[in-house]
């Protein structure tokens, strides 16, 4: 006798081959959905139940597909449970699991529900939670920042225009811009799981379902808002996506800017800040280095964030529809960005947490390349009633003969100051001076030591309570 072609479990009714290895190895997702495994466990526990709530299935089968599907997340979680690649995905392979483990009434559990609402459902529950844990990890850095912000409040720093020395402020100014683009990160997050939290349970395939189903009872076990009002867009919309991953881009080159300004400032020619060894790395050629890798690599791992987003674009872009399988190509990129943005959310915060300011070279820095230019083209307004755009031009008179005679503007003769305009006296050099520079700027979201201290402990108090 011939013998049967073995055929797939799940959908092999109308077909008499198996699926051919290239097309396995195309099709199967278990390689990386497997990430969602508690997710599907979790949806399937709530699916079940609803059922028997609304008598589609017995009580007793319920309660049977309950059991075997926590037992399954059991053996799961302890590295017991095989996953099979001919079984295509983590759906299917829960699924024929659950059939091994409480036979028939497994069969049951597929009632009413498609993979295609399934999958929707289970990636919703994974990036909802991964956004929460994100936006305890950009708080972390906000921390951390905010306590550097402190204690540096009072060290004074080169500020930059087209990176040329442009005013003095000071470092904890500095840092506290990034605690204030990361609390935008994060309300962006917090809006994400807003829009994302409604349910796609209970959608089926693309039309909805014949079966007296009652989405009102999964939306509130699976803690969802309401469900979705259209089957279709349930079922094959991933803008919750897209959103997650455009928060995580734009997290990503907020990120990448300060690895960067870290990258600089550990560099001989700023020495600005020190890293502890275990932070940095050594050549295997040039015994003398200290090198800043985790802050390259996170300036570098913004390529790929900001690819996930272009790559969830373009498979989004002209699909029809409802449901098809390019759907399938959204979870690397969700996934990828997920970890790796949680990733560089942790060792920002490593990096913040443990780096030292070199206060004197930074100090140094603010005073050299007439910083304080902008304060004495001020000066002679403030007190000599010149209209600014003339004081500008004065100033400007004055640096040119102080980089001719290669001094600074503090080292400038009074009686030459005097010859541009006799009013002005010795109280202009008050003016040079950077530390007064700096805490002459009390002006709201300025950079006056006093401005940054009270700003810093603000955020702190915010974030120590959760905000
Ligand atoms: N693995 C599939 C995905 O990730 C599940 C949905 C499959 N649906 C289907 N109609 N083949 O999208």
């Amino acid at each position: 006798m011939k013998k049967k072609p073995s055929k797939n479990k799940m959908w092999g009714g109308r077909f008499t081959s198996k699926p051919s290895n290239l097309l396995q190895k195309v099709n199967s997702s278990i390689h990386f959905d497997y990430k969602l495994f508690e997710e599907d466990i979790e949806a399937s526990i709530a699916h079940a139940t609803m059922l028997a709530e609304c008598k589609i299935i017995s009580k007793k089968d319920s309660i049977s597909i309950i059991a075997g599907l926590k037992k399954i997340n059991n053996k799961f979680k302890k590295g017991n449970f095989k996953l099979n690649p001919e079984l295509e995905d983590i759906h299917m392979n829960i699924e024929a699991q659950l059939q091994k483990e409480i036979g028939d009434p497994a069969k049951r559990l597929h009632t009413a529900r498609s993979r295609n609402d399934q999958v929707a459902t289970d990636l919703k529950l994974y990036v909802r939670k991964r956004n929460d844990q994100l936006i305890k990890e950009i708080s972390n850095l906000q921390y951390a920042l905010s306590k550097k912000a402190k204690a540096g409040y009072n060290i004074l720093m080169p500020g930059f225009t087209h990176m040329q020395t442009a005013q003095p402020i000071t470092f904890g100014h500095h840092l506290l811009a990034y605690v204030e683009m990361l609390s935008r990160d994060k309300s962006r997050f917090i809006d994400c799981n807003k829009r994302l939290n409604d349910n796609p349970l209970g959608s089926g395939a693309l039309s909805g379902t014949s079966f007296p189903i009652n989405r009102k009872i999964t939306t509130k076990s699976l803690g969802f808002n309401k469900p979705m009002q259209n089957s279709l867009d349930a079922v094959s919309s991933r803008d919750f996506v897209l959103e997650t991953i455009s928060s995580i881009t734009i997290c990503s080159i907020h990120l990448s800017r300060l690895a960067e300004e870290i990258v600089m400032w550990m560099s001989s020619g700023f020495n600005f800040i020190s890293l502890p060894d275990n932070l940095t790395t050594g050549s295997s050629i040039m015994p003398q280095k200290k090198n800043p890798d985790l802050a390259e690599l996170i300036r570098g791992k913004t390529g790929r964030l900001i690819s996930s987003f272009i790559n969830m674009s373009i498979v989004m872009k002209g699909l029809p529809l409802a449901y098809s399988k390019d759907l399938q190509e959204d979870k690397e990129p969700t996934f990828d960005a997920i970890e790796n943005i949680q990733l560089c959310l942790q060792s920002m915060t490593a990096m913040i947490t443990s780096l030292k300011a070199n206060k004197e070279n930074m100090e140094l820095a603010a005073a050299s390349q007439f910083s304080t230019a902008t304060d004495l083209a001020d000066w002679l307004v403030q007190n000599l009633n010149i209209p600014f755009r003339t004081a500008h031009e004065i100033t400007g008179k004055i640096v040119k003969m102080c980089v001719d005679e290669n001094i600074t503007l503090e080292q400038m003769d009074i009686e030459k100051l005097k010859k541009i305009d006799k009013r002005i006296n010795k109280e202009i050099y008050k003016a040079l001076n950077i530390r007064n520079s700096v805490e002459r700027k009390i002006s709201e979201g300025g950079t006056s030591p006093k401005n940054v201290l009270k700003q810093a402990s603000q955020w702190i108090k915010r974030l120590e309570n959760g905000k």
